[in-house]
């Protein structure tokens, strides 16, 4: 069956700390930040209040995963990759990445619907794309491995946070699925699609946990304007978890 899933992750509890981040990676103060004109699709916007990211702790992670005296129990094994993750979140610095629950109940949908393309938006240090690709992997490999090897596209606006997720999907042995693209995910949807990469309706699954304020502006250019989606036979359908809560619903 054919069909087209489009994922939100949503977290209100952090919405307070959301500040606006100018695309220079200059930190711009603002006492409100429910007064600041956004969204605009061509800034990222960052936690700042308390730090909750990018004040080292990305490089910091990926040193100490590289240290760990266990690194060789870590290659080409994504789900101990994902476990030393959550171990330095517990730990040492917290880590905003999807967290263990509710990539188990994405990645159980991802074993059911064994998506051949997917594509994430905001792609963080890589703990998503290792989880769900390997999923989507082995999804493929039990339907009989036919056809192209499955994709997963990585957006991210951050370069370090996207190097850091290249090294750690290289780490889990998953070079060849995920492709980790930098720039904001709207540039780099189009270019993309410019470049032939991704074609329209070729996307199963679409994965929006970049900024719940550009969900709906970047959805509609992967969907409306660029028309990636794959069309089904049922309806489009979303997804939408977030903390305590969970519905599915219809566009
Ligand atoms: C919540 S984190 C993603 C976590 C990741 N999906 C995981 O679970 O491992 C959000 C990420 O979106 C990135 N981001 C913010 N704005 C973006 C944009 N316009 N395009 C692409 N990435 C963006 C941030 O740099 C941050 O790394």
């Amino acid at each position: 069956m054919l069909y087209a899933c489009v994922l939100h992750i949503t977290c209100p509890a952090l919405r307070p700390y959301l500040h606006k981040l100018s695309s220079t990676s200059r930190r711009q103060t603002t006492t409100d930040p429910a007064k600041t004109p956004w969204p605009s699709r061509t800034h990222r916007y960052f936690l700042t209040t308390p730090p909750q990211f990018n004040d080292g702790r990305e490089l910091a992670l990926l040193r100490h995963i590289f240290s760990l005296p266990t690194l060789s129990t870590l290659r080409h094994n994504p789900s101990a990759i994902c476990a030393t993750m959550d171990h330095f979140a517990a730990h040492h610095d917290f880590l905003i990445n999807i967290g263990p629950d509710k990539a188990a109940s994405v990645a159980s949908l991802i074993t059911s619907h064994a998506p051949g393309v997917i594509v994430e938006l905001g792609g963080y240090v890589g703990y998503s794309a290792i989880w769900f690709a390997s999923a989507q992997l082995s999804a493929w490999e039990a339907a009989g491995s036919k056809g192209e090897k499955p994709r997963y596209w990585s957006l991210e606006a951050d370069p370090v946070f996207a190097a850091v997720a290249m090294a750690l999907v290289d780490l889990a042995g998953l070079g060849d699925v995920v492709r980790v693209v930098v720039g904001n995910a709207d540039e780099s949807l189009r270019r993309l699609k410019q470049e032939g990469m991704v074609g329209e309706e070729e996307v199963d699954m679409l994965f929006l946990d970049h900024v719940e304020e550009l969900y709906d502006v970047d959805l509609k250019v992967a969907w409306e304007e660029l028309g990636l989606l794959r069309r089904g036979h049922w309806s489009w359908r979303i997804t939408c978890l977030s903390r305590g809560r969970r519905g599915i619903g219809s566009l």
